[in-house]
């Protein structure tokens, strides 16, 4: 028989790392939760032509990248590759940008781009991502880059940057394409980055060839075409971010990988990660939204890469002491087959108040049972055989420091509440 294995390139966590992933996840969650951000939970596949209209035929993602397939209904599906559009198509579908605005909300799922694989990145991977829709202003892009700056800060990650640039308004960019259109006209360039260059001249930028970075050393650069009210609210954006005490680089060369942005964008690199060293990034997207068929509402968020950050705190040693805290209180085991029973109801009654525990299962001589407690991670332990039984009495004994003490066992969920 054929063994069966994960598809190549996914990311998948399981005990006792999948604890770390987990407590990577909260942490960016919560930082959205705590400004207001509300959970958006959409599905993992959508119409192609979403991503096409909305992610934009000239980037990697769209180009290459989509898992895309025929369902049995004929219709063209696509694995979602990042949470941005999917979220505009719900926000439009539903009349969400009729509600009071802007409006602010969160997501986090799995994600599906079919690129080659390697250390960070994966073609299932996991993001934390937010967006406030509804609002142009230069103190909701500050609220967005403090959102995961916050979080980052929370995990006690230190060795990261914050690049930020302006890719300014429409009529910034217009200006600017002429120029950067008609510099790139006079390059010596093959036919496929010629055409790449027709949908979006911004993106050779960001080619990874020598010589086509250093065809486009002297390119005119967008941050010097900036209209004065770009200019204006990019200035108010680093004027936040420094009164903040977020530092930050101004990166004018950055190109993202999607084409909607617009204004204000965003990456934070960790210096911990090699090649692949994006834990996040985002920006303003002043055009999606009636660009996909909604109201004119411009908006910014972010997508923040849980298994690279996950990899970052593991670099930066952040697991070694700080949250590697037990998960269960308590660990019961039966010291005979007779208590079993008791034991098993006893476990269920301390969980239904509300206190995490777990018992020996099997019919483990007791040696068994205690090393199943070792490894369970609970603070406390306890043994029960027919002396607690008829006493009504059991010692808890603390993992840590061997100290026993005994309680009442009708006492036992006070006993951890308390705790
Ligand atoms: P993105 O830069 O394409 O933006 O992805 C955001 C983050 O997802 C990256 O910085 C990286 O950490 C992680 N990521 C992307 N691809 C992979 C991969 N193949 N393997 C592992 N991690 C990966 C977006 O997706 C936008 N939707 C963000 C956004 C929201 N902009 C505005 N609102």
């Amino acid at each position: 028989m054929r063994e069966l294995k994960a598809p190549k390139g996914v990311s998948e966590y399981f005990p006792p790392r999948s604890q770390y992933f987990e407590f990577v996840r909260e942490t960016l969650i919560e930082s959205a939760k705590i400004s207001g951000y509300q959970l958006m939970e959409l599905p993992v596949f959508e119409d192609t032509e979403l991503f096409r209209r909305g992610v934009g035929e000239s980037t990697d993602v769209v180009s290459k990248e989509m898992y895309t397939f025929e369902d049995r209904g004929g219709r063209s599906i696509t694995l979602r590759p990042e949470g941005t559009a999917g979220v505009m198509r719900s926000v439009i579908e539903h009349n969400l940008d009729k509600l009071t605005l802007p409006l602010k909300v969160w997501y986090s799922g799995a994600y599906f781009r079919a690129e080659r694989p390697q250390a960070g990145r994966y073609r299932q991977f996991y993001q934390v991502g937010i967006e406030a829709i509804g609002l142009n202003d230069p103190e909701i892009d500050f609220e967005v880059i403090a959102v995961a700056d916050r979080a980052f800060k929370k995990l006690g990650l230190k060795s990261y940057r914050l690049d930020i640039t302006s890719l300014g308004d429409a009529k910034s960019r217009a200006s600017h394409r002429r120029d950067l259109v008609a510099y790139i006209s006079k390059l010596n360039l093959d036919e496929a980055t010629i055409k790449k260059a027709e949908l979006n001249p911004l993106r050779l930028f960001d080619d990874k060839r020598a010589e086509v970075q250093e065809a486009m050393a002297k390119a005119p650069l967008l941050l010097d075409y900036l209209s004065q009210e770009s200019e204006v609210n990019f200035q108010r954006v680093q004027e936040l971010l420094r009164g903040a005490k977020i530092d930050f680089t101004i990166n004018p060369r950055m190109v993202r990988g999607l084409d909607y942005y617009t204004g204000t964008t965003f990456e934070f690199v960790s210096d911990k990660l090699g090649a692949q060293s994006g834990i996040g990034g985002g920006g303003r997207y002043d055009g999606l939204m009636a660009e996909l068929g909604g109201s004119d509402l411009s908006g910014i968020g972010f997508g923040l890469g849980v298994d690279r950050i996950l990899l970052a705190c593991e670099a930066e040693g952040i697991f070694d002491s700080s949250i590697n805290k037990p998960q269960l209180d308590l660990f019961l085991i039966a010291l005979s087959a007779q208590e079993k029973g008791f034991v098993s109801n006893l476990v269920n009654e301390l969980r239904n108040s509300g206190i995490s525990c777990d018992m020996a299962y099997g019919d483990r001589a007791l040696k068994g049972a205690m090393k199943s407690a070792d490894k369970s991670g609970a603070k406390f332990n306890a043994v029960i055989g027919s002396d607690e039984i008829k006493s009504g009495l059991v010692a808890i004994k603390d993992m840590d420091s061997g100290e026993s003490k005994e309680v009442r066992i009708t006492a036992l969920s006070n006993e951890f509440k308390t705790n």
